[in-house]
């Protein structure tokens, strides 16, 4: 009888016996997540239904499904079958398109298991990054006659790039080969060669027939040559992550302030890495200000120390600012702070990346706004080739610098997944569109400090006897923006008002001279423009800009650049047929011959503002009187 299944028969004993002292005994086992890599035809459903059927350990949802399968097969009595098990596993994931992560929780004696299962094609990436997010260890399926796959290379290259520590090389089917030695050590060392080129530190081969169940849950006495241990007691064994991670300096991402009441103040989150005691002396990140740890609170008592993985509220002796985002680190080791930094991004959204755009960029407990740069390339999963790239279409992998709006404590995902990893969301969807792992901070970022001027903002303003704005004007070209802002800014400086105005057509023709009218070049002109219109209101001006500006999330990017009321939208609304119609320049004629390309309105899109300020119907105002109603608006 194998160690497993004797573990399992005094498990079930333990149950009959004393299911309170079973889920005790339960509850306190650690917990390991790994994921398994492979197609069907490698022996992934196989392997995965032996280790579940060996385990005996099945979720219950799982049983109560096979048993009624094993009735309506006609299967006989308690022992689910083993090729039924598998059966259903292999038609679950061939209906797989719909199935993105599958995750199989079973335990033994020993440990607790979470298994994701994901399909094993190309066009998965996003599913296998999903999956191996979180895991420990991955099982690298290959068939023994088969060796060496392009697939195994992607699968290696995607789980070492999302940082799994440990790589089980499972060499499957090795009863279809005879256990021939000398072929699985061929399949080893090729391995090593492909992994050490991609930088794999280490990983741990094991000849195995997840059919036949050889070295699964029992040593082979097929393969006397093989001396290491079967996969289940390696499963078993195998450092866990937060095992690693409190080796590591201490980091806390604060969740939340925890202020129940005047007396008590703490900062309630997970421990990321390390260990902390009450006594030690603590950073708080960005802001750099330190304390002392006086307390380490949980719903069990106070604690003597915290460890990562443990999710606590920290004490301190003074009354230091913290709040949710940021980091907690010993006052001596802290973490690094950064708005600028180089970056994988795997894009797993339909919608390509837009480069200059702003994404929300969640890391750790943070959430800030980010803009990605057009990669510097994209790999090919398949070759590890780097390839030339404009943007990133779904599930590509790409480096590209990013650039938060403020600076964020931070470390590089090498050294800690927690507060190197982050998720990019759209905007405007709120939908996840790519996960990234951050290489370093670039220098610039960290040598280019904000010179703190004497002259503020303000007291520019007062000088000028006005409060900044900026005036944005958005619609069609040929609506009559830049008349009707012509207007206004006059009508303003017969007030007395210090107003600037920055013309599309003018401004392309110096600053952005450079940029065309591709969706990237437009982002990139409205980008330098809001920077332009920022400079301006710091200088105490009252701004007008008229561009046709056509995206709203550029549109709201300016808005957040500026103090809150500043930035007015005005929506200068002519009907696309009407400003076709006036086509002062020629430009929609040449739109609608082919001879002018990406024409906003004709082969490129644009997205009316939902609540603009000001909305100017040109249908019913002539410029004039549109340029009296937004003074008015203005001025009361
Ligand atoms: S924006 O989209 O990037 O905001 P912007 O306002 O700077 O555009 O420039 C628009 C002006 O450029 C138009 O009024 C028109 O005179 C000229 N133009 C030339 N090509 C195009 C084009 N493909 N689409 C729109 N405008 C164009």
């Amino acid at each position: 009888m194998s160690e497993v299944q004797e573990s399992s028969y005094k498990t079930e004993a333990l149950i009959a016996e004393d299911i309170n002292a079973y889920l005790e005994k339960h509850q306190h086992k650690s917990m390991l997540r790994f994921i398994t890599c492979g197609s069907v035809d490698d022996g992934k459903s196989t392997l995965i239904g032996r280790l579940l059927y060996d385990s005996k350990m099945i979720f219950e949802d799982q049983l109560a499904a096979l048993e009624s399968d094993s009735k309506r097969h006609g299967t006989q009595g308690e022992q689910i079958d083993f090729a039924l098990l598998v059966d259903g596993l292999a038609a679950e994931r061939e209906q797989g398109i719909t199935i993105d992560v599958a995750y199989r929780f079973f335990a033994t004696e020993k440990r607790k298991f979470i298994v994701a299962d994901t399909p094993g094609h190309e066009q998965y990436t996003r599913n296998m990054v999903t999956g191996a997010s979180t895991a420990d260890l991955a099982v690298i399926l290959i068939d023994a006659r088969k060796g060496v796959l392009t697939q195994t290379r992607r699968h290696s290259y995607l789980a070492h790039l999302i940082g799994i520590r440990q790589i089980v090389l499972a060499v499957n089917k090795m009863d279809l080969i005879g256990y021939d030695q000398a072929k699985y050590e061929a399949i080893v060392e090729e391995y090593r060669k492909f992994a050490d080129s991609i930088g794999i530190k280490g990983f741990t081969p094991m000849p195995i027939s997840g059919f036949k169940g050889d070295n699964i849950t029992t040593k082979s006495e097929n393969t006397p040559w093989y001396q290491g241990p079967t996969l289940m007691a390696y499963l078993e064994s195998v450092e866990l992550d937060v095992t690693a991670d409190q080796a590591k300096p201490f980091r806390l991402p604060v969740q939340w302030v925890n202020r129940p009441n005047l007396d008590f103040r703490g900062f309630s989150g997970q421990v990321a890495s390390g260990v902390v005691r009450p006594g030690d002396a603590i950073r708080v990140l960005p802001s750099g200000k330190t304390s002392t740890v006086t307390r380490i609170v949980t719903l069990d008592g106070d604690l003597e120390q915290a460890v990562a993985g443990q999710s606590v509220t920290l004490c301190f002796a003074d009354e230091i600012d913290c709040s949710r985002g940021d980091v907690i680190t010993l006052a001596d080791a802290p973490v690094q702070v950064a708005d600028q930094f180089e970056a994988t991004i795997v894009w797993m959204a339909d919608e390509a990346l837009t480069p200059g755009r702003a994404y929300w960029l969640k890391l750790a407990t943070q959430t800030v706004s980010v803009s990605v740069h057009a990669p510097k390339y994209q790999v090919n999963v398949n070759t590890m080739e780097h390839m030339a790239a404009k943007t990133l279409e779904l599930n590509a992998i790409g480096v590209a610098n990013i650039a938060t709006d403020r600076p964020i404590p931070f470390e590089a995902y090498e050294r800690n997944r927690t507060l190197g990893g982050f998720i990019l969301i759209d905007k405007m969807s709120n939908a996840t569109v790519a996960a990234g792992m951050i290489h370093f901070a670039l220098r610039r970022s960290q040598n280019v400090h904000w010179q703190a001027l004497d002259i503020s903002r303000d007291v520019h303003a007062s000088l000028k006897n006005q409060k900044p704005a900026v005036l944005w004007f958005t619609g069609f070209s040929g609506a009559g923006k830049s008349t009707i802002a012509n207007l206004v800014e006059k009508k303003l400086v017969r007030m007395n008002r210090h107003t600037f105005l920055l013309d599309g057509d003018n401004v392309r023709h110096g600053l952005n001279k450079d940029l065309g009218f591709t969706q990237a070049d437009r982002i990139e002109n409205i980008r330098r423009v809001g920077e332009v219109a920022k400079l301006m209101t710091d200088a105490g001006l009252i701004v007008l800009t008229a561009f046709i500006s056509p995206f709203r999330s550029e549109r709201e990017m300016v808005r957040k650049m500026m103090q809150p009321g500043e930035f007015v939208e005005i929506f200068i609304d002519t009907k696309l047929e009407e400003a076709e119609k006036r086509d002062v320049k020629g430009l929609y004629k040449k739109a609608r011959s082919g001879e002018l390309k990406n024409f906003t309105g004709i082969d490129s899109p644009y997205e009316p503002p939902e609540n603009p300020e000001i909305h100017i119907d040109t249908a019913k105002l002539t410029p004039e009187q549109a340029a009296d109603l937004i003074i008015e608006r203005l001025i009361p």
